[in-house]
């Protein structure tokens, strides 16, 4: 597996406070088959963020430094960013800083958890202009796209690749939120798994194991391959800057989406209702 969307770089955001733990979550990533990792701490959509990410490479640095010496010298690190859009995307989309590795092929691109900014239709646009493939942040835990999932459908015809987190798609989350997850992988619109792992306890890489078990459960004799397509194949296409298709989607499946994520929803909030008096 290849996890793209993480926070083990030691000290700088809410991930790994120290190189201990940075070291302990690489060994926990490699004990459930992690083999290479491409760390995203937090920064923003903004130019003065250079500075933070400066500060991110010296981490990186240090961390890598320790990793040579541990018992997890073979895993791959690569330093990247999970950037948060703001009002101020547009004047980042030509600094390659805040893409994956620097290599300038794709980024990974946070909303605001509870809203889908009106500019966020034209930041996807300019960086796909730029040859720069834009990877939306677990959209399953966004209240906007809950609420109206045609943004899902939007962002990937708008050329971006969606990425759901393990914790979602095993419903460490909610009802809702896994209801959302299963919904956007039977329609076929996501293109990766990533585990948003910051410590060893509640949000860590164990969350992966737990995922295969809910994509048996749900997808059966699918699953294997489902699994190995977005926690492998398509994130080793960003560890290596390879490019990816884009995804399509037919009128017909963008109307089953829609249906089977209300059904969904509904029946999980029964459920959650029918416990709750039991
Ligand atoms: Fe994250």
């Amino acid at each position: 597996m290849v996890d793209l969307h993480c926070h083990i770089v030691p000290g700088v955001d809410d991930g790994a406070p120290d190189i201990e733990t940075s070291l302990s979550m690489i060994r926990q990533a490699k004990s459930i088959g992690v083999t290479a990792i491409l760390t995203t701490p937090h920064i923003l959509a903004h130019p003065a963020e250079r500075a933070t990410h400066e500060e991110h490479k010296r981490a990186f640095a240090r961390l890598l430094d320790a990793q040579r010496s541990s018992d997890v010298a073979d895993i791959e690190l690569r330093l990247s960013g999970e950037v948060r859009v703001t009002g101020d995307s547009m004047r980042i989309i030509d600094d390659r800083a805040f893409t994956y590795a620097e290599e300038g092929k794709y980024i990974l691109l946070e909303l605001p958890s509870q809203e889908v900014p009106p500019y966020f239709s034209q930041t996807l646009f300019e960086f796909r202009l730029r040859g720069i493939t834009p990877i939306v942040a677990h959209p399953e835990r966004n209240l906007a796209v809950i609420t109206h999932p045609q943004h899902a459908i939007d962002f990937v015809r708008q050329g971006a690749h969606l990425q759901l987190t393990t914790s979602s798609i095993n419903g460490e989350l909610g009802p809702t939120i896994e209801a959302a997850s299963m919904a956007m992988l039977q329609a076929g619109i996501v293109s990766f798994i990533a585990s948003d792992a910051h410590n060893l306890t509640m949000r860590s890489f164990l969350g992966w194991e737990r995922t295969r078990e809910a994509l048996d459960l749900n997808f059966g004799a699918d699953a294997k391959h489902l699994f190995s397509r977005l926690s492998a194949s398509n994130p080793a296409a960003v560890l290596n800057g390879v490019p990816l298709d884009l995804v399509e989607i037919e009128s017909d499946r963008e109307d089953a989406f829609l249906e089977s994520f209300s059904t969904q929803a509904g029946l999980k909030q029964e459920k959650r209702k029918r416990f709750f008096f039991f």
